[in-house]
C-alpha cells in the first residue's frame, strides 16, 4: 500500500487483498518502518492457546520510528503541543527534536536508578508531556510500562503495581482539572506502603502543593534529570517482546493487565491513524482522552507520533472555564483533527449551541468519536454544529485488547452513517456468531461480535495469566477472538455496534465490571450482598445502578448510601461510584441462587412492566419490593 487509502475504491481493493494475502498486506505497510532486524516470519498464530506471533525474530525500538526516524526530516516540527487546564497558562510546544532529547534524558535518569529492560514501571501521571516522555522512556530502554488512569484510588493504584510487580512509580505533585487541585503524590504514598516490589518513586513538580518525600525512595523528577545525557543508544527489542501492560475491567473481579508487544503495535497504529483519520504532514490532530486509557496511548501517543504528526494533549475539562473550552483550543490551534467520546458530546450538548458561536471551527476537517456507541441525535449535533456540515464523523470502534481501531469509517474515503462503524479497515476480518456459534453470514443479521484471523495489535496475553486470556477471549467460541460486544450487520453490510453482552458496563466510555463494583461495596462492613447493573444515563451513556442488602442496625439509608457510595470511592476511583445505590430487602434468584440480572437491568432502566414470569425465582416476593423501592 502507498501512503495510504484515498478512494473507496482503493478501500475495496485494499481489502481483498488483505484477506487473500494478509502476508503481502502487512509487509507493505511494515516495510516502511526502521527495523533493526527483519522479521523471518510475518505472522505465526492459532487462537487456541492462544499464540499469536507478528514479525517473527524482528528486532526494532518503537521510539527509534517514533523519534529517531524523524529527525531529519522533522525534527523542527511540533510533536507534542500541550495545552494546559487554565486558559491563561502559556502552552508548551516540544518539537521532535525537543521530545526526543528528553525521551533520551529521562531514559538515561531511568537506568541510573537500576531500571532495565524487562522490568515493570507505573506511570501515575496526569496529562502532562512527562507522562509521554515517561512512556517513551521506558519503550527506549526495554522496560515495560503501565499507566494507570491518575483517577484511581490507591487501593486500586496499589493493586495494579502488586500484580506486575513494578519496580518504580513516576508521578506528579497534583493535578490541576477545571477548577480543583488535585492530590497525586499523596494517593501513591498511600498504595506503595502495601507494594514490597516498589524501589524508587519519582515526582514531577506541576502543582507546586506540598508532598512527604520519603528517604531513600522518593526523588523529584528534576533532580533525576540534572546533568543527565541527552543522548541514549535505544534497547533492541524483539518484535514480540513487551511494549506495555494497560489493565482493564472484565466480567470478573480482578482488573487484568492487558499485554501489547513492540512490532505489532507499532505498525499497527501507524497504519489505523493514518487512514482513519487521514492525516496530512503539517496537519494538527487532537485527540481529548486521557493517556491512562488505551486511546491515550494509541492515538495521542505512539500512532501520531510514528506518522511524524502534531498531537496536541490537553491537560484540562471540557467545561472550564466554560463549555466552549474545546472550541476554543481547536480554533487557537487551529486543529483539523478531533477526536472525543460520545459522553463530552452529550455533556456539552446539554450547553446548547451558544458556547460554540464565538468561535470559527474553520480548520476542523474530519471529527472522530471513540468509546461507546454514540446516539444519533449526538452524532447530528456534532456533525451540524462542531463540524457545520462539513466534517465526516468517523465513528471508531475497538478495544483495549484490540491495541488500535478495527471498524470505522476511513474519514471522507468510505461512507459514514449515523450511529454506524461502518467498515472494518484492511487486515480485518470480523464475523457475527450467534450463541451456539454458528456465523450469522449476509446482512442484515444481528449477533455476538468476533474475529477470525489476527491483526498485529492484537493483545498477546493477560499479564502473568494467560489461561484467563484464552478464557475470557478465546473459549467462547473456539478459533475465534470475542470481543464481548453486541453488534448488527444492516442491510447495506455495516457494523453497528450495539453495546456489551457480557457483566461489563460503559461509563462515560469508562469500562467497568459489574463484579468488581460489587467486590468494592461488599467491602463495607454492613453489606450483606448486592448486585450492580447498568441503565441508560443520557450523558455518560450508562450509570451504575447498586441494589445493596445492609444490616441496618437502626442508621438511615442516605447516610448508609453515602458511605457504601465513599467506599466505593476509595476501593476503586471516584469513577466507579454508582449514580443510584437502593438498599434492597433481597436479591432475585433463580433456584440455584443465581442472581436474576436481567429484572434488575429492567427495573433500573425504568421499565418494570413486563419482567417475564417470575414465579420461578426462589424468592419472587422480593421483586415487588424492589419495584417499589426503585429510584
Ligand atoms: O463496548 C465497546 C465500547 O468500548 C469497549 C472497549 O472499551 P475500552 O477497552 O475501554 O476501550 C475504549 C476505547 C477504544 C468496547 O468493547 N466501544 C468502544 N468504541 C466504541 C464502542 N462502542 C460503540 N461504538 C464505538 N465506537
Amino acid at each position: 500500500m502507498s501512503d495510504r487509502i484515498h478512494s473507496l475504491g482503493g478501500y475495496i481493493h485494499e481489502y481483498q487483498k488483505s484477506v487473500q494475502d494478509p502476508e503481502t498486506f502487512w509487509a507493505s505497510i511494515a516495510d516502511s518502518f526502521h527495523w533493526q532486524k527483519k522479521w523471518d516470519k510475518l505472522v505465526e498464530w492459532n487462537f487456541d492457546e492462544p499464540k499469536v506471533e507478528w514479525f517473527k525474530n524482528a528486532k526494532l525500538n518503537i521510539t527509534e520510528n517514533v523519534l529517531d526516524r524523524h529527525l531529519y526530516t522533522r525534527g523542527d516540527q511540533a510533536a507534542i503541543i500541550w495545552e494546559p487546564n487554565d486558559p491563561n497558562e502559556e502552552h508548551i510546544t516540544l518539537t521532535y527534536k525537543e521530545l526526543h532529547a528528553k525521551v533520551c534524558q529521562f531514559a538515561n535518569a531511568m537506568k541510573a536508578k537500576g531500571i532495565k529492560k524487562g522490568d515493570r514501571v507505573i506511570i501515575y501521571i496526569p496529562m502532562v508531556p512527562e507522562a509521554a516522555i515517561a512512556m517513551l522512556a521506558c519503550a527506549r530502554i526495554g522496560a515495560v510500562h503501565s499507566v494507570v488512569f491518575a483517577g484511581f484510588s490507591a487501593s486500586a493504584l496499589a493493586d495494579r503495581i502488586n500484580d506486575c510487580e513494578a519496580k518504580m512509580v513516576l508521578t506528579s505533585d497534583g493535578n490541576f482539572r477545571g477548577a480543583k487541585q488535585i492530590p497525586v503524590k499523596a494517593v501513591v504514598d498511600e498504595a506503595v506502603e502495601n507494594t514490597p516490589s516498589i524501589e524508587t518513586v519519582i515526582t514531577l513538580k506541576r502543582t507546586g502543593q506540598e508532598v512527604t518525600m520519603k528517604e531513600g525512595r522518593d526523588i523529584w523528577w528534576h533532580d533525576a534529570i540534572d546533568g543527565v545525557s541527552t543522548e541514549n543508544k535505544a534497547e533492541a527489542m524483539d518484535a514480540e517482546d513487551m511494549l506495555f501492560i494497560l489493565y482493564t475491567s472484565g466480567s470478573t473481579g480482578k482488573p487484568k493487565g492487558v499485554v501489547h508487544t513492540c512490532g505489532g503495535y507499532m505498525v499497527y497504529t501507524y497504519y489505523s491513524f493514518k487512514n482513519v483519520f487521514q492525516y496530512n504532514q503539517g496537519d494538527v490532530y487532537w485527540c481529548t482522552a486521557d493517556v491512562g486509557w488505551i486511546t491515550g496511548h494509541s492515538y495521542i501517543v505512539y500512532g501520531p507520533l510514528l506518522a511524524g504528526a502534531t498531537s496536541i494533549m490537553f491537560e484540562g475539562v471540557p467545561t472550564f472555564p466554560d463549555a466552549g473550552r474545546f472550541w476554543q483550543v481547536c480554533d487557537k490551534h487551529q486543529v483539523n483533527q478531533f477526536y472525543t467520546a460520545p459522553t463530552a458530546i452529550r455533556a456539552l450538548q446539554a450547553f446548547g449551541t451558544e458556547p460554540i458561536e464565538p468561535y470559527k471551527l474553520d480548520s476542523l476537517k474530519v471529527l472522530g468519536s471513540v468509546g461507546e456507541p454514540i446516539n444519533e441525535e449526538a452524532w447530528h449535533w456534532y456533525h451540524d454544529h462542531v463540524g457545520k456540515g462539513r466534517c465526516p464523523i468517523v465513528d471508531t470502534w475497538w478495544q483495549t485488547e484490540t491495541g488500535g481501531i478495527l471498524i470505522s469509517p476511513l474519514a471522507g474515503v468510505t461512507p459514514t452513517k449515523p450511529a454506524y462503524a461502518t467498515l472494518p479497515l484492511p487486515g480485518i476480518q470480523p464475523v457475527i456468531l450467534d450463541n451456539e456459534g454458528n456465523e450469522l453470514k449476509g446482512n442484515s443479521v444481528e449477533g455476538n461480535l468476533c474475529i477470525k484471523f489476527p491483526w498485529p495489535s492484537m493483545l498477546r496475553t493477560t499479564y502473568g495469566d494467560h489461561e484467563r486470556c484464552r478464557q475470557t477471549y478465546f473459549s467462547s467460541f473456539a478459533g475465534h477472538y470475542f470481543t464481548g460486544d453486541g453488534v448488527k450487520r444492516d442491510e447495506d453490510g455495516y457494523y453497528r455496534i450495539l453495546g456489551r453482552v457480557d457483566d461489563v458496563i460503559n461509563v462515560s466510555g469508562h469500562r467497568m465490571g459489574t463484579a468488581e463494583v460489587e467486590n468494592a461495596i461488599n467491602e463495607h462492613p454492613m453489606v450483606v450482598e448486592s448486585a450492580v447493573v447498568g441503565y441508560p444515563h443520557d450523558i455518560k451513556g450508562q450509570g451504575i445502578y447498586a441494589y445493596v442488602i445492609c444490616d441496618m442496625e437502626g442508621r438511615s439509608e442516605e447516610s448508609l448510601q453515602n458511605e457504601i457510595k465513599q467506599t466505593v470511592t476509595k476501593i476503586i476511583g471516584p469513577i466507579a461510584k454508582p449514580d443510584k445505590l437502593q438498599i434492597v430487602p433481597g436479591l432475585p434468584k433463580t433456584r440455584s441462587g443465581k442472581i436474576m440480572r436481567r429484572i434488575l437491568r429492567k427495573i433500573a432502566s425504568g421499565d418494570a412492566s413486563n419482567l417475564g414470569d417470575i414465579s420461578t425465582l426462589l424468592n419472587p416476593e422480593v421483586v415487588e419490593a424492589i419495584k417499589e423501592g426503585a429510584q
